[in-house]
C-alpha cells in the first residue's frame, strides 16, 4: 500500500489500492469472464473512453477467449456531478446486433452512465449485456443497475490513477488514490 509517489501531482492523497492488488484482482475477473464466456464466438469488451483504458487493455489480456474491444465516448451535460443527462460524443464502430457485449468503465459513481448507456446498447439487440467496473462507489448510487464484474468498492472519495483523472490529470498513476481536495483546489489555477 505504500508506494511512495514520485509522480509530480501534488493532489495525492492517500494510495488507496496499490497496483499489484489492481493486478491481482483484473486477473480474477479475467479468468471470471473466460469462464462466463466459454460458449461464446462474438465477445465484445466495450470499453467508456477514456477512463477505462487502462483497466480494459489489462482486462483483455487475462480473458482467454476470442474477444474484439471497441470504445464508445460520453459525457455528462453539466458540471462534474453526473447529471443524468448523458452526452455521446463518440459510438462503438462495431454493429453488436447478436454479440454478447460487456460494458466497460472505470467507476460507477451515481450509476447515471452506465443506466443510460445501458438503455441504449439493449436497443441496438446484442445477444447479451453485462456491465462491468473497475471501481463502485455504492452508496452514491441514485439508479438501480444490475452490476456483473466489480473490481472493488470504494468509499465515498474522489480518486485517481489507472485511468482516472481530476480535470484529465494523474489519469497515469499506477495505482488508485485518493484525492486530496484542499491540496487540489490550492493548486489548481
Ligand atoms: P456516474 O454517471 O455518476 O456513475 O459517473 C461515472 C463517471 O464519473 C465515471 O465514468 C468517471 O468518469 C466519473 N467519476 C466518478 N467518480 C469519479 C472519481 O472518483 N474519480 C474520477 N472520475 C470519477
Ligand atoms: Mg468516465
Amino acid at each position: 500500500m505504500n508506494e511512495p509517489s514520485t509522480f509530480p501531482y501534488p493532489f495525492i492523497g492517500e494510495v488507496l489500492i496499490s497496483a499489484a492488488e489492481i493486478s491481482t484482482r483484473v486477473q480474477e475477473i479475467g479468468a471470471q469472464i473466460t469462464r462466463d464466456y466459454e460458449q461464446s464466438e462474438r465477445l465484445l469488451l466495450l470499453g467508456l473512453l477514456r477512463g477505462s483504458v487502462m483497466f480494459i487493455t489489462d482486462l483483455m489480456r487475462s480473458v482467454q477467449r476470442p474477444l474484439t474491444m471497441d470504445f464508445m465516448s460520453v459525457s455528462s451535460y453539466a458540471g462534474s456531478e453526473s447529471s443524468g443527462f448523458i452526452r455521446i460524443d463518440s459510438d462503438h464502430k462495431t454493429n453488436i446486433n447478436g454479440w454478447d457485449v460487456i460494458l466497460i468503465d472505470d467507476i460507477i459513481d451515481t450509476g447515471f452512465t452506465i443506466h443510460t448507456v445501458r438503455k441504449l446498447l439493449l436497443d441496438r439487440s446484442p445477444r447479451s449485456l453485462r456491465v462491468c467496473a473497475l471501481l463502485d462507489k455504492k452508496e452514491r448510487h441514485r439508479v438501480h443497475i444490475p452490476l456483473d464484474y466489480i473490481g472493488f468498492e470504494i468509499p465515498d472519495h474522489f480518486v485517481v490513477g489507472y485511468g482516472l483523472d481530476i480535470d484529465e490529470k494523474g489519469r497515469n498513476l499506477p495505482y488508485i488514490a485518493s484525492v486530496d481536495l484542499q491540496k487540489y483546489r490550492s493548486n489548481a489555477k
